[in-house]
């Protein structure tokens, strides 16, 4: 068996809508490595969907239950994580994560996001009468994390199994093996 302990992990950081949790289960698979989404394990910590998480405690108490996840997550090794789209705005959150892990930063123009969220999931962020002027201001707050990625990839016109190649490419130019290091 390999042993894993010291293999960085990666993390994949961006807007919502930018794909990182469909990618990030190829990545997994591709490279034979468990995968986390860091708002699946909220929803299972607190034992709620992250709509009501947000309508019954506001989100601020999401994002501490967001912030002892991302914890938990980074002290681990050698794993996939698509993180949820706010994480990132938390300097702690980075430094723990950037300990850690390879930091793949995804993209995509506000119209794809918008319609990619409109297919999938409900986001109360965007609960709004225009979602997509929401989008376009989140993207500009938020743009001083996202900038952070070792890698970036924008997502807009691409599938995922052709974003997954793209970054195992980019990890392998990157010194990461096959997603490894
Ligand atoms: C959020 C993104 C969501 C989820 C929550 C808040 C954000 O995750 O964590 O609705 O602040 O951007 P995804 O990026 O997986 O949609």
């Amino acid at each position: 068996m390999r042993d894993i302990r010291g293999l960085k992990n990666i993390v994949l950081m961006g807007m919502m809508g930018t794909g990182k949790t469909t990618v990030g289960k190829r990545l997994a698979q591709r490279l034979g490595r468990e995968f986390f989404d860091s708002d699946q394990e909220i929803e299972s910590a607190v034992g709620m969907k992250i709509p009501e998480i947000f309508a019954r405690y506001r989100e601020i108490r999401f994002r501490s239950e967001e912030k002892l996840v991302v914890h938990k997550l980074a002290a681990l090794s050698g794993i996939v994580l698509a993180t949820g789209g706010g994480a990132a705005l938390d300097p702690d959150n980075m430094a723990a994560l950037r300990r850690s892990g390879v930091l793949i930063t995804l993209r995509a123009a506000p119209e794809v996001i918008l319609e990619r969220v409109s297919r999938k999931g409900d986001r109360p962020l965007l609960r709004k009468a225009n979602p997509l002027a929401e989008i376009q201001i989140l993207l500009e707050q938020r743009e001083f994390a996202y900038r952070q990625g070792d890698i970036e990839v924008d997502t807009s016109e691409l599938t995922p199994d052709e974003v997954a190649d793209l970054i195992i490419e980019r990890l392998k130019e990157k010194g990461y093996g096959k997603g490894q290091g």
